[in-house]
């Protein structure tokens, strides 16, 4: 994106002085979009101060040239450095979606089957607003409000503390609270003042914001708490973190008990018995959703009794004990101008949508996804349609549809590449071993030669979610992949090494001066210890994401014992995938692709020039103090106390490996009556074999 020249600034002539200002104000401009609006910055903070340092050693030098809308006249600017680090003692984590009626009758099953209650059992629910802010983490000891923090990526999110003390609904201290307890909720702003809010900063030539959300977003994220303070923020108390000893029974209780502390509570929610009823408070809740002072994107049904949300539990991000009924997406239409192919980090291409902007509910969208190739013939979508875009909540905008009736003459269809448009290799459809049939997604087959698949994978290892090198952001990985400098993640621990002899030294270079390298290096080096979990993330393993490289890493403790295990996965070893498909979470797809990966000799090499540079931190090892971590279990027979399904998760949660069949390698069998083979089994191979009670006072429940 940068139409910077890059030269040094005392070199620059007056002419060339002033495009570069146009440039840095638009580019300036379009990070602080990115940041403050849709709250998904593009560089890293030290990029950011370096073009704003630009923008101002150029205007010292040509006074006269400072445009009007020089980023250095605007208010309200990016913070410069970063908010402090906070690890959530209890996850903070996402909710599943549902979009019909029919859907929350599926819900409500698969939450009664796993309790073990029949389908037409009365179960109590909580129907809440879905409030469209941000969520944000309150930590109350002895009473008294010590930390809060945003979300971040779940695990852990940034300090906000004094930010959070400028909202008038958050008490500083409340009475007859637990020790510790962290109340969540979101964070949010009023319809009313956010236009209020937006009038002025036209006024005052601030930033405008898109909509609530992301006008909320930016003031919390702001450094100066003062400016936070000017900014009227509110906050709707509903979950909780860590808490040191149960505030109430249900979910309904405990939010009456928040309103009690003084915090603000969401007048709509409703308790509900049946699935009729949490439907009928959507429909409620929906037509009231004009008239409300604040943005919802649907409602949140929760189990009402905690103890059976303590049994129903988590899945790898989602709890099993709530979900989200979201409302209808939001459309827009307008013209489909071109279509761009992206080469992802697998060698994917995906048709990138080239549209005219169009604002959809409160977001410029001028991309938008096309999916695949079939999509593109099945929707007939051709250059110069018009189509209809569709934007649900933060997934990426998509293309529904063309609107045939109104095809221009002119319209032609799109002929989607065989090659490669970055290496130019074949670009081919893989057939799925388990169905047969074509694979919709095309793919580049240039591997390593492919300039694309390289850069996007420095990319991901660099990002936010993985290895989060402070100072080496996209841009500069394009920079130093460019140049030959980093062509790998080994080479960029060996940068600075390499920089000390090289004849063309980074700070000689415009725009990095030696301070800006100094930091790139700090923020390198402060990245030799890294997190087990990221680390496997960084590899970019295909099926292999966030929640899979953290359960990953927390199963096996060890960067060497994880990838000894996915080598030997890898050589079709049974016992070594087995190990691996007995951790809850964790499927066939996964260990083929850890398999794949780690049977790549070039893989295997470039791992372990990667190790040479790196000492990864071990990562805690999942309850590895339980009376059962690291044995395998059996479930047998009936079991009379919980479901198959529920005795199973909780046994994964203890460390154990629950497998399906008996063998030499089993530790315990749990046999419930009319166990039959595998009791027999067991008992032959000397197996421990234990009742569902005895198996229920070894865990200790
Ligand atoms: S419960 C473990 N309740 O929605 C689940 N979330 O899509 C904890 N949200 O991150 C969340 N209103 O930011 C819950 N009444 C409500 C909510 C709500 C809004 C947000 C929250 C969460 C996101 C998940």
């Amino acid at each position: 994106m940068s139409n910077l020249s890059g030269k040094a600034v005392e070199k620059l002539s007056k002419e060339e002085a002033v495009t570069e200002l146009a440039a840095l104000a638009s580019e300036i401009a379009a990070h602080d979009v990115a940041y403050h609006q849709k709250d998904a910055p593009k560089i890293s903070d030290a990029e950011y101060d370096l073009l704003r340092r630009r923008n101002e050693l150029i205007e010292e030098r040509f006074p006269k040239l400072a445009r009007e809308d020089s980023p250095s006249k605007k208010v309200g600017a990016k913070p410069s450095s970063r908010f402090e680090k906070v690890q959530h003692a209890v996850a903070m984590l996402s909710l599943g979606n549902v979009f019909s009626d029919e859907e929350v009758s599926k819900f409500d099953e698969s939450v009664k089957k796993f309790l073990n209650l029949s389908v037409d059992e009365p179960l109590g629910y909580v129907a809440e607003p879905k409030i469209d802010g941000l969520s944000a983490s309150l930590r109350y000891e002895n009473g008294k409000f010590v930390l809060g923090a945003t979300r971040g990526d779940g695990q852990e999110g940034e300090n906000i503390t004094l930010n959070l003390l400028t909202v008038e609904d958050i008490p500083r201290e409340i009475k007859n609270a637990p020790l510790v307890l962290e109340v969540r909720g979101e964070v949010y702003m009023s319809k009313a003042d956010f236009a209020a809010l937006n009038k002025k900063q036209e006024k005052e030539g601030g930033q405008i914001f898109a909509n609530p959300r992301n006008a909320a977003a930016g003031s919390l994220r702001q450094l100066d708490p003062s400016i936070t303070a000017a900014r009227p923020l509110r906050f709707f108390a509903y979950a909780w973190g860590e808490i040191s000893e149960p505030i109430a029974e249900t979910q309904w209780d405990a939010i009456k008990c928040y309103a009690k502390w003084g915090f603000s509570t969401n007048p709509g929610t409703a308790l509900c018995t049946s699935v009729a009823e949490i439907i009928a408070a959507y429909r409620k809740i929906e037509r009231t959703r004009a008239s409300l002072d604040y943005d919802i994107d649907g409602v949140v049904y929760k189990v009402n009794r905690l103890d059976y949300q303590d049994r129903l539990g988590f899945r790898s991000r989602t709890p099993r004990w709530a979900t989200a009924h979201k409302f209808p997406a939001e459309q827009a239409t307008t013209i489909l101008e071109d279509i761009d192919i992206q080469v992802g980090r697998t060698g994917a291409l995906t048709p990138v949508a080239k549209l005219q902007p169009v604002t959809v509910g409160g977001v410029v969208v001028s991309n938008a996804t096309l999916h695949n190739e079939d999509e593109i013939i099945r929707k007939d979508v051709r250059i110069g349609d018009r189509v209809v875009v569709q934007r649900a909540g933060d997934v990426i905008p998509q293309v529904v549809r063309a609107i045939k009736q109104k095809r221009n003459k002119g319209a032609r269809k799109y002929k989607f590449p065989q090659t490669c448009p970055v290496c130019d290799s074949h670009a081919v459809r893989d057939i799925n071993p388990n169905t047969g049939k074509e694979d919709a997604v095309r793919r580049c087959t240039g591997g390593l030669i492919c300039a694309a698949q390289a850069v996007e994978r420095l990319k991901h290892f660099v990002s936010r979610q993985a290895l989060d090198i402070d100072g080496l952001g996209a841009k500069q990985i394009e920079m130093f992949f460019a140049d030959g400098l980093i062509k790998e993640p080994a080479d960029i621990f060996t940068l600075e090494e390499r920089e000390r002899e090289s004849l063309t030294p980074l700070k000689n270079r415009d725009g990095y001066g030696a301070t800006s390298v100094r930091n790139l290096f700090a923020g390198i080096n402060a990245r030799r210890t890294p997190d087990l979990a990221r680390l496997i993330f960084a590899l970019g393993i295909r099926h292999t994401g966030e929640t899979t490289a953290r359960l990953l890493a927390q199963t096996f403790g060890s960067f060497k014992a994880f990838q000894e295990i996915a080598e030997r996965a890898g050589k079709a070893d049974q016992s070594a995938r087995e190990e691996l498909l007995a951790i809850d979470g964790i499927g066939g797809t996964v260990v083929d692709a850890l398999g794949e990966f780690f049977n790549e000799q070039h893989n295997i090499e470039a791992v372990k020039r990667l190790m040479a540079e790196i000492n990864p931190a071990e990562a805690v090892r999942i309850k590895s103090d339980s009376p059962v971590s690291g044995k395998t279990v059996v479930f047998t027979g009936k079991l009379e106390l919980m479901t198959r399904d529920e005795a199973k998760v909780r046994a994964s949660a203890l460390g154990a490996k629950v497998s399906g069949s008996v063998s030499a390698k089993t530790d315990i069998l749990i046999a419930g009556p009319g166990a039959g083979s595998k009791l027999t089994k067991a008992k032959d191979l000397g197996v421990v074999t234990l009742t569902e009670e005895e198996w229920l006072e070894l865990i200790g429940d």
